[in-house]
Parts: C-alpha cells; sequence; structure tokens
C-alpha cells in the first residue's frame, strides 16, 4: 500500500469534515442569528373570548379584583375621555357613534334598543360582567373579533382598572367589584 496514497486520502476526508464544519458554523450564523429568549409562541389560553385576562402587555400581569380595589374613578374619568368621541355617559342620553354607556355594568350586551350592534358583539350573550367591560377596554377584538367598536385598546391594566372604576359611577346601583 502507497503511503502517500493514503496520506492523500486522509487528507482529502480531513478536508471534507473541515468544510462540513464551516458549512454548519457558517449555517447557523446566517440562519439563526438571534434565538427568542422564550421559544415558541405565546398561545392564547382557551375558552369563550369573555372570560380571556386582559391583553398581555405588561408583565406579569396583576388579577383584575387587585387592581379594581386599588382603582382611582377620578383618574378613570379622565382616561375615559377618549370614549366620549362615541360614547354619551350621562343618564338618559342616547347613542352616538357607540352605544350610551350609563349603566352599562350588569345589563345584557348589546341591548340598547334602536343601536345598530356588530352580529359579532350581539353573538357574544350574557351581561356586562367586570371581567368582560375590562377586555372590551383592553381589546374591543378581543370580546368580539367582528365588532364596529374602531378603538385599539387600552394596554395599560391599571387605567383600564381605573376607567372600570369610573364606569362603576354611572349608575344608580352600582354593581360591585369582584373580590
Ligand atoms: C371610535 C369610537 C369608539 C371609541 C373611541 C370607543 N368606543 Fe366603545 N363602542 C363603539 C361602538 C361603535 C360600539 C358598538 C360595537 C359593536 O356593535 O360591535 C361600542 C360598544 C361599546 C360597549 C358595549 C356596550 C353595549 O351596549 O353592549 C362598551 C362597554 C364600550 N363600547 C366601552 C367603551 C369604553 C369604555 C371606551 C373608552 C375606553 C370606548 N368604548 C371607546 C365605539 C367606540
Amino acid at each position: 500500500m502507497h503511503s502517500e496514497n493514503m496520506n492523500r486520502v486522509s487528507l482529502a476526508a480531513l478536508g471534507s469534515i473541515l468544510f462540513a464544519m464551516l458549512l454548519v458554523a457558517f449555517s447557523n450564523l446566517v440562519i439563526s442569528p438571534k434565538r427568542p429568549a422564550v421559544p415558541g409562541f405565546a398561545l392564547p389560553t382557551s375558552g369563550p373570548a369573555s372570560t380571556l385576562a386582559a391583553a398581555p402587555a405588561a408583565p406579569p400581569a396583576e388579577p383584575l379584583p387587585a387592581l379594581l380595589a386599588k382603582a382611582d374613578a377620578t383618574k378613570g374619568q379622565q382616561y375615559a375621555k377618549v370614549c366620549q368621541t362615541c360614547h354619551n355617559f350621562e343618564k338618559g342620553a342616547g347613542p352616538k357613534i357607540g352605544p350610551p354607556l350609563w349603566g352599562v355594568a350588569g345589563r345584557p350586551i348589546a341591548s340598547i334598543p334602536g343601536f345598530s350592534y356588530s352580529d359579532s358583539l350581539k353573538a357574544v350573550g350574557g351581561n356586562w360582567t367586570w371581567e368582560a367591560l375590562n377586555t372590551m377596554v383592553s381589546n374591543p377584538k378581543m370580546e368580539a373579533s367582528g365588532t364596529k367598536m374602531a378603538f385599539p385598546g387600552e394596554k395599560d391594566p391599571q387605567k383600564r382598572a381605573d376607567i372600570l372604576a369610573f364606569l362603576q359611577t354611572l349608575s344608580d346601583s352600582p354593581v360591585p367589584f369582584p373580590k
């Protein structure tokens, strides 16, 4: 056997191994320059939309009752000014672009006579609980995917709770917050 031949063969083998290693290293660089901190995707929890918690905007979300317990209705009134583009708050006031919100807590969803609700909101069913209102204010499309409420949503959980505390004042017999 010729040792020169052997050397040539092993050099060739070594060469292709090195080439393969370089290829792997290079493709790693090209294909995955960064890895996400958390692998995979955040899947929505199962269950009807109206029972979903607020959009996970700020980590880690405090439970709604805790946020409501320290909510400030006066601040909420300020934050709710944006709603007044489309909603009336006063007792007895009618619809604007959206239905009137006096007494909204506890009343059946999509129930103002004469207001032309989206089929999507009409299909939700049930009454406006504080949880459902929290979802609606957080992201209307999460409450009813085809809603006509063109509002991107308030992403700050405490501001949302403040808005709910203000909505609570819009009633002759305010609906208590969940404990
Ligand atoms: C750009 C206009 C617009 C803004 C701003 C807006 N809404 Fe609405 N809202 C609507 C419309 C339109 C509907 C009817 C939705 C449907 O039929 O799908 C609605 C529906 C609602 C409902 C359901 C009422 C019912 O009778 O079932 C609630 C609760 C509500 N909005 C709360 C709010 C709050 C709170 C804010 C402010 C944080 C707000 N909206 C901001 C347009 C708006």
